[in-house]
């Protein structure tokens, strides 16, 4: 049966996991007061920068005693940058769920050889982290991106622990609560919930990650990129916004534009009620649908930012081909960009729902769907 088209469509059809929607309100004359063609050094500069630092301590409500730093390479840069300085003191378990966080194990298993305890669960369940030492260091992305869960809380965590945690928080940073106390090094990068640009990482350490960084050399050579401490002490510098290496001035000032638009909704709690709000429209629609399923096992662990969604109708002959099939009628039809599932996940789409998304738009999103599904059923 196909079905007619809906009459309203997403005014904004960017759906895609990253680079995210930019802020509603976006346009490239916001960008007018960045510090272009200047360097990066000079008091303009550097004032922007160390704004940076702060208004996202300011946001995400990041303790005073933690450090702060932009770092290159976006969020594989941060995560890449804690592994390589901090891992290796003491035995490492690394947790994934997704295939970003599979991508770090490989890295510590295979190109580090790190003594690690791997921790693995498939694509819509996490880790139960009550099995979790946290007298090892323990690595683990906190919303699996590309499989739609997140980790609901950090109370599994304790606030004794030994080990330092290392979170990747990419997509969970500006939508989730991160319950700093039990993060050691937290990494994000700027295009995911604030819809920045992503030249640039972020990576926030607690005094705990400091310490070891600052009392341990790992036995193999760290490239300058990558380097934290001079001399047995951290480089301060790099906390306060003189920057390893030269950054885009255009992403920093896209990413204050950025801050402060997040201010302007209510903050992290604006941001969170956001990115809940566009998630549970799509909840809702697939509760009441019995063809679309959220691949999250429990709705205690489903992401409110990459929501994650499979095809349930047995009516459907190969599944990869009919969700590719769905994203790409709906592309052509100019109303859902890229909202494909991961190449490495489950066949299926991904709906990017994080606080830059408008809630009207995933509510005119959602009859397209049916239509699209209804199509591709129609002409198998
Ligand atoms: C959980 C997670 N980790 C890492 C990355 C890589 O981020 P970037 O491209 O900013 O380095 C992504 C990007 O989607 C991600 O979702």
């Amino acid at each position: 049966m196909a079905i007619q088209a809906p009459a309203t469509r997403p005014a904004n059809p960017r759906f895609s996991s990253g680079p995210c929607a930019k802020i509603p309100t976006f346009s490239l004359d916001l960008l007018s007061d960045a510090p272009l063609g200047r360097s990066h050094r000079a008091a303009v500069g550097k004032t922007k920068l160390k704004d940076a630092i702060e208004n996202t301590r300011d946001v995400l409500g990041i303790p005073a005693d933690y450090k702060i730093g932009i770092v290159p390479g976006s969020d594989t840069g941060a995560v890449e940058m804690a592994l390589w300085s901090l891992l290796g003191e003491r035995k490492a378990t690394m947790v994934a769920w997704e295939s970003f966080g599979a991508g770090w194990v490989s890295d510590v298993v295979k190109q580090l050889k790190i003594d690690a305890d791997v921790k693995t669960a498939d694509y819509g369940d996490i880790v139960d982290f009550a099995e979790i030492d946290f007298n090892t260091d323990v690595v683990f992305t906190w919303n699996g991106t590309t499989s739609g869960v997140r980790l609901p809380n950090a109370d599994a965590i304790p606030a004794d622990r030994e080990g330092l945690t290392i979170c990747d928080a990419t997509s969970a940073v500006f939508a989730m609560d991160l319950d700093w106390d039990k993060l050691d090094v937290t990494t994000f990068s700027w295009q995911k919930a604030l819809g920045g640009e992503a030249a640039h990482g972020v990576i926030v350490l607690s005094p705990r990650a400091v310490a070891r960084l600052e009392s341990y050399t790992p036995a193999w050579p760290l490239p300058k990129i990558f380097r934290m401490t001079k001399g047995g002490k951290l480089i301060d510098g790099i906390f306060t916004g003189a920057t390893i290496n030269t950054p885009s001035m255009l992403a920093v000032e896209d990413y204050l534009v950025a801050l402060d638009w997040a201010k302007s909704v209510g903050g992290l709690q604006g941001m969170i009620d956001r990115a809940t709000a566009n998630a549970t429209a799509i909840w809702n629609f697939c509760d009441a649908k019995p063809w679309i399923a959220n691949l999250a096992s429990d709705p205690a662990i489903a992401s409110t930012t990459s929501v994650c969604l499979k095809f349930t109708d047995e009516r459907i002959q190969d599944g990869a081909a009919f969700a590719k099939a769905v994203a790409k009628r709906l592309e052509a039809e100019g109303v859902a960009l890229d909202i494909g599932a991961y190449r490495d996940a489950p066949a299926g789409l991904r709906i990017w729902c994080g606080g830059t998304v408008e809630t009207s738009d995933i509510e005119a999103l959602l009859p397209w769907l049916e239509w699209a599904f209804e199509a591709e059923i129609s002409a198998q």
